[in-house]
């Protein structure tokens, strides 16, 4: 097996799962947000890395020779493109290429190549919940380029299965820059005191489905003929408001006197994601296992083990209108 961006935040936690397997898994990453501290109890249980670009497979490609399975999860991610449309173009979509092209010129054994997209790739929700059949209207770049490369892997001729996640939490989730995502962004606030600010009214919904699910549902896709050259929408099937996260938040961090503070809508941010998840259940008996409240309280409780002092990670959470 090996993975791309494996050590971002799905990628490693998606490694973790694939060692406890006992699958032997090569990871690869360039680290240009992925840490490799992500990766050391995965390495400690046998994962080999490799660091790499997916824009320069020579670096990498060797190890294509024995895999027989590849789950292709770097990117660059969506707040990236309002600044940098160029190179998130060139990392998700031209970087889809270059893997498919390295698997198809040094991957003779491969069986499954898994194309992690994006439910970023329909748009707002026209129509609730979203099946596989929802139309394919990004309103990013991001999204957009999380496309292209689904066509890309869809128009291969190798064996490949598109895997739609939905809005993905847990731990490793960045804080960070314009990585950061809400989740981490708030309890990073809450634990310092802080309002959690909310873009928007805070009506907007994303189906937001905990990593441990995500990556399970993943090792399952790789694994399953019923899934070949189809798209498949990962998630937990539970639509959930911004807001409300912030209110369970402040719950469960203690803060009750904290009240969100709203400030303008972020351009092009979808206003509702809520997933359909039946084909998952008929193709790969997948359920996610977590809701929101367990998951939160799962989330919560790695955060507060993992950054005993929050307030040093202040400086690092930017909030920006975009
Ligand atoms: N996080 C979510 O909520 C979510 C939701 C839907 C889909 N996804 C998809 O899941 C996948 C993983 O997302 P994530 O949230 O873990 O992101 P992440 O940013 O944590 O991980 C991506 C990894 O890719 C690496 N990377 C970037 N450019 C690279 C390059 N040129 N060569 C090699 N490695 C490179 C980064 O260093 C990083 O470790 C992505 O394909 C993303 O589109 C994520």
């Amino acid at each position: 097996m090996l993975v791309t961006g494996a050590a971002g935040f799905i990628g490693s936690n998606l490694c973790d799962a694939l060692v406890a397997s006992g699958a032997r898994v090569i990871g690869v990453d360039d680290l240009s947000v992925g840490k490799r501290e992500n990766l050391k109890e995965a390495e400690s249980a046998g994962l080999e890395f490799v660091q790499g670009s997916i824009l320069e497979p020579e670096s990498w490609s060797a190890h294509l020779r024995s895999a027989t399975r590849v789950i292709h999860m770097a990117v660059a991610c969506l707040r990236r493109c309002f600044q940098n449309p160029m190179t998130v173009h060139h990392i998700n979509a031209t970087g889809t290429l270059a893997v498919l092209e390295a698997c198809r010129q040094h991957a003779p054994n491969l069986q499954r190549f898994v194309y992690c997209s994006s439910s970023e790739v329909y748009g707002t929700a026209l129509q609730a919940p979203m099946d596989e059949n929802h139309p394919l209207k990004p309103t990013t770049v991001y999204g957009a380029s999380k496309l292209a490369g689904e066509i890309y892997t869809l128009a291969s001729d190798l064996p490949v299965t598109v895997a739609r996640p939905f809005n993905t939490y847990g731990p490793r989730e960045h804080h960070q820059g314009a990585s950061g995502e809400v989740i981490p962004r708030f309890a990073v606030r809450i634990s310092n005191g802080l309002a959690p600010l909310i873009f928007g009214d805070g009506s907007q919904t994303r189906d937001f489905t905990h990593v441990s699910d995500t990556a399970r549902a993943l090792m399952l896709i790789s694994a399953n003929d019923q899934a070949l050259g189809r798209s498949i929408n990962l998630a937990r099937g539970q639509e959930v408001s911004i807001a409300r996260i912030a209110e369970l938040l402040i719950e469960k961090l203690g803060r009750p006197d904290l009240k969100p503070e709203y400030r303008g809508a972020r351009p092009q941010d979808v206003d509702r994601h809520y997933a359909a998840t039946g084909l998952a259940r008929e193709l790969l008996g997948f359920e996610a296992r977590l809701d929101i409240e367990a998951g939160l309280d799962q989330y919560v409780d790695w955060f507060q083990r993992t950054h005993p002092e929050a307030s040093r990670l202040l400086e690092e959470v930017q909030e920006q209108n975009w």
